[in-house]
């Protein structure tokens, strides 16, 4: 949240979630290389390094893009989006040794500059069989690069959010190019088909869970709520909104969410100004909202983020009627106080009447 610089602020979790990593990258690097060597003993260094990074940088890969769906399904697997970044760095990291090793193998022998020869050595452009398939890798690299160097919070905020999003959508451009430079580069060379099915099954992984995520999506956004009243519209009961936590819900197209907090009900906009991650889904630490995927918090009363942060959220009118909560879906601008809606208690039915109407 820090638009000046500042170095990854470790804490136990993020050393925790690293060591994770640390230690299934070399559990499988030293799994890899052991079969190789026991079933395909005439394998050189260099080859073995090139297979075993590139596998790892692939598998990683899915892992990084499986994340952002299933935690939108399921929240149990929200600790493993909270430092994702690290994820895509380390396969950045590992997907460069292959990279490297792969031209110093196959363009550092001749007298052509390795990185001209990497697009010259094979201009078999126009065919399928013969693609220069490594070509396709330089290019998901690359991408992979800017999206590594500019992962930290200091970039998201110099380069706007806006940008910073667009940018890292281009993973998936970069996935496409991957699945391309690892189906073209098995035609020439390998006749193990295990690389095409393991990654049939791996992008067809994938599509289905961003396919379910989205269809949950779309289903909550889509929920009519007819009930209108001076602007209000009803959306659930007081007790259906657990202390601490939120309730989310999209009314003509604003997505909200509604926090009981204080002994009240406050409602902000549920999109995080980091990276539109789900504010609702999130719950007060601290006496603030703290968004669910990178922490991000803002004051329940004005959705301002807490000095010396300046991340605002539009606010809405919350009111209270008998036991049942009504929103008014049209927001106030970034940052505006809201002195939210008292929940008199017990909120139960018992409450019916209107007497304990309380808008505020
Ligand atoms: C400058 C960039 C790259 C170059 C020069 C390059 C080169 C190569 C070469 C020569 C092979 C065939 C190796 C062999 O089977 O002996 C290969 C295969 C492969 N590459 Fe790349 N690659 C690059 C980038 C990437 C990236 C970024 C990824 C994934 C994140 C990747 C994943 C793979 C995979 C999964 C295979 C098939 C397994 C293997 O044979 O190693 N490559 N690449
Ligand atoms: S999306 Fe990153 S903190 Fe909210």
């Amino acid at each position: 949240m820090s638009v000046s610089y500042v170095a990854v602020g470790w804490n136990r979790q993020k050393k925790i979630y690293d060591a994770f990593i640390a230690a299934g990258c070399l559990l499988y690097l030293g799994i890899f290389i052991s079969l190789n060597l026991v079933f395909n003993a005439q394998i050189t260094a260099e080859t073995l390094i090139i297979r075993a990074t590139s596998t790892l940088a692939v598998l990683l890969l899915h892992i990084i893009l499986s994340i952002g769906p299933l935690s939108r399904i399921n929240k149990m697997f929200l600790p493993l989006l909270y430092n994702r970044r690290h994820l895509g760095v380390t396969m950045f990291c590992i997907a460069a040794i292959h990279g490297i090793f792969g031209i110093l193998q196959f363009h550092s022998l001749g007298n052509v500059n390795p990185l001209v020869s990497l697009f010259t050595s094979n201009t078999h452009y126009t065919s399928w069989a013969d693609f220069p398939f490594q070509a396709l890798g330089f290019f998901a690299l690359i991408i992979f690069f800017l999206m590594a160097i500019t992962s930290h919070d200091f970039w998201l905020h110099n380069l706007s959010p806006k940008v910073w999003k667009t940018l890292h959508m281009f993973v998936y451009v970069a996935y496409f190019l991957i699945i391309l430079h690892v189906m073209l580069g098995v035609i020439q060379y390998e006749t193990n088909p295990a690389f095409i099915i393991l990654l049939t099954i791996g992008s067809t992984t994938l599509i289905t869970l961003h396919l379910v995520a989205g269809i949950k999506e779309v289903k909550a956004d889509n929920i009519k709520y007819n009930l209108e009243k001076n602007g209000f519209v009803k959306v659930c009961g007081v007790d259906d909104i657990q202390e601490e936590k939120a309730k989310m819900f999209c009314i003509d197209e604003e997505r909200i969410a509604v926090y009981k907090t204080q002994g009240k009900l406050f409602a902000v906009n549920n999109v995080c100004k980091h990276q539109n991650g789900p504010i609702g889904e999130g719950k007060i630490v601290d006496g603030c909202i703290t968004c669910p995927w990178h922490g991000y918090q803002y004051l329940p009363n004005n959705g301002c983020s807490p000095p010396p942060f300046k991340e605002k959220l539009n606010t809405y009118d919350v009111m209270i009627e008998g036991s049942t909560v009504w929103v008014n879906p049209e927001p106030y601008p970034e940052g505006t106080e809201r002195p939210g809606a008292v929940i008199l208690y017990p909120p139960k039915s018992s409450l019916k009447g209107g007497l304990e109407k309380a808008l505020v």
